[in-house]
């Protein structure tokens, strides 16, 4: 009979117990155990940043961690990232910053990078290309285009930044006569932002452009 042991994981905010062999690695456990396969594995040796995952909050390489050894830790895997409060209905900025920029050619050290990019932004939400280089230097890409892939965090780095303003004004506009009015009042039907002006950027909220032109002034 295999001998296996009972631990408990926190994985993108859900609590499981599952049983694992001793031998075996977290990285297996997060795809085998809980059908987790967003976490890839490249090497299974500590080389290629595949399977990073943050565990409490920290990039691991799961491939370098018996699953005990994790027993009783937060763990948070690409699937988690479309369910943080800063992706809205959709992706995260990171996710978005993959698909806007081309950070991606066959996808495989995506998942990683998104992890390792992460753990950047948490720290440093604003970091400068040899920060983001150096963050990453832990993943390959075996399709080798790091151009691309620095791109997409800066992009989320912005993202993440305009929304914090956005967040940070309640996105309420105050008009010339003084009143108030919140984006929401000013979608159409089809859910366009139209504050009226003539040629509006759209959004008030991030684009401090738009007070120049509305004559508005935000609160
Ligand atoms: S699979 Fe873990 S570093 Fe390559
Ligand atoms: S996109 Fe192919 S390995 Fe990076």
């Amino acid at each position: 009979m295999t001998d296996t042991r009972e631990i408990t994981l926190t994985v993108n905010g859900t609590e499981h117990t599952i049983d694992v062999e001793p031998r075996q690695l977290l990285v297996h456990a997060i795809r085998e155990e809980l059908d987790l396969t967003g976490t890839h594995i490249g090497c299974d040796t500590g080389n290629c940043g595949a399977c990073t995952v943050l565990k409490d909050g920290k990039p691991i390489k799961s491939c370098l961690m018996f699953a005990t050894q994790a027993d009783g830790s937060e763990l948070m895997t690409v699937e988690g990232m479309e369910d943080l409060p800063e992706a809205g209905d959709d992706l995260h900025p990171l996710q978005e910053g993959f698909r806007e920029e081309h950070g991606l050619q066959c996808g495989y050290c995506t998942p990683g990078m998104i992890m390792s990019g992460k753990a950047l932004l948490d720290e440093n939400p604003d970091p400068n290309e040899e920060e983001i280089r150096e963050a990453i230097s832990g993943n390959l890409c075996r399709c080798t285009g790091y151009q691309n892939i620095v791109r997409s965090i800066e992009y989320a780095a912005e993202e993440l930044e305009e929304g914090e303003i956005a967040a940070a004004d309640g996105g309420v506009v105050t008009d010339a006569d003084g009143s108030t009015i919140t984006p929401a009042e000013l979608t159409d039907e089809d859910g366009e932002f139209d504050c009226g002006v003539e040629n509006c950027c759209g959004g008030p909220t991030t684009d401090r452009e738009h007070d120049s032109v509305s004559g508005g002034e935000r609160e």
